[in-house]
């Protein structure tokens, strides 16, 4: 049986650092996974080693061939505020946010995990957004817990702590009920 395409979609927050655990962990579970970094996740996947995970960065040119499969399911660990907002706008003016969008509209499965500091998660476009993205079928893990049902945010200085309590499993689950 072939592998499922798996794409990981990467924001610039400190559970960026535990990629390299989700590429592993998604190999362990039968997914062909494809990396999919913002830009400002870049500085945290710099010291990872990704095995040999393709990473995709930037936009292919007119005449590139595509660079991945179609996806069966795509992960977004960690979503940023940024992010968050920008792809339940439909904003689609960087290669991940195109990518996430496009998911969004074909209803590939997706379950995305938000991180956020509360400063940022006391903004009203947080709930807004997420209702949005609930509403168009994703499922949102939250960091801490692994709980389908409600999210926290980071409380402020602990970003690295909350990180290294993280379960990739929490996020494959909700992809791949049994
Ligand atoms: C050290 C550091 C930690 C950050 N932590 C977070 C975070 O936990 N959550 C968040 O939403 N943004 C965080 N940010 C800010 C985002 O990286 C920033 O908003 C960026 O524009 C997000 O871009 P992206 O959504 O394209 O990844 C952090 C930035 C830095 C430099």
């Amino acid at each position: 049986m072939t592998n499922r395409t798996l794409y990981i979609v990467v924001c610039g927050a400190p559970l960026a650092s535990r990629t390299a655990d989700g590429v592993q962990a998604a190999r362990a579970n039968g997914w062909d996974p494809y990396v999919i970094p913002t830009d400002a996740a870049m500085p945290w996947l710099a010291d990872q080693d990704l095995g040999d995970a393709p990473v995709i960065t930037g936009n292919r040119t007119p005449h590139q061939p595509k660079r991945t499969p179609p996806a069966d399911a795509v992960a977004v660990v960690p979503m940023t505020f940024n992010t968050l907002n920008a792809w339940a706008n439909g904003n689609a003016n960087t290669y991940p946010l195109t990518t996430l969008c496009s998911a969004l509209g074909s209803r590939t499965p997706t379950a995305a995990t938000p991180f956020a500091k509360r400063d940022l998660a006391g903004h009203p476009a947080w709930l807004a957004s997420l209702a949005v993205l609930r509403y168009a079928g994703v499922t949102i893990v939250d960091p801490q817990s692994g709980s389908t049902s409600a999210v926290d945010a980071i409380a402020s200085g602990t970003g690295a702590e909350a990180a290294s309590g993280f379960s990739w499993e929490w996020v494959l689950a909700a992809l791949d009920p049994r």
